[in-house]
């Protein structure tokens, strides 16, 4: 049974899935953090993850994710959108992007309150909403 991994804000969480499940679909049943703005129907761009591990093993990308892949930003050689790639049978490290972090926040207010008081309280800035960070 493959497993999936994600790395978003300093920790990790995985979770075992069937072949064919979607890493959207795999974030979800894990509490990972990633966006999705659209409903993941490949329109918005905010499932956007790195795959570190595993990326030639997940089903290949078709014309319409790499054209909305092109709007992400810091899109590189290992970047999915992970409502498009699928876990073939071999386990995958994805890294949850800035962007698509930003964006699950931009959906889950109340967690993005307490990030934000956290953040404060640290001295930090808050990072602005995920629309901000697309490409024009
Ligand atoms: S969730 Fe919108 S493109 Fe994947």
């Amino acid at each position: 049974v493959p497993k999936v991994t994600f790395k978003f804000e300093g920790r990790e969480v995985d979770v075992d899935v069937k072949p064919g499940t979607n890493l959207l679909e795999a974030a979800q049943a894990c509490g990972a953090r990633e966006g999705h703005a659209c409903g993941g129907v490949c329109a918005c761009s905010t499932c956007h993850v790195w795959v570190h591990k595993g990326f030639a093993t997940l089903s290949e990308a078709d014309d319409k994710e790499n054209d909305i892949l092109d709007k992400a930003f810091d899109v590189k050689p290992v970047s999915r959108l992970g409502c498009q790639a699928e876990v073939g049978t071999a386990d995958v490290f994805v890294e949850i992007t800035p962007e698509s972090l930003q964006a699950w926040y931009d959906e889950n207010p109340k967690d993005r309150h307490e990030r934000d008081a956290r953040l404060l309280a640290e001295g930090k800035k808050i990072p602005a909403p995920a629309r901000d960070l697309r490409k024009r």
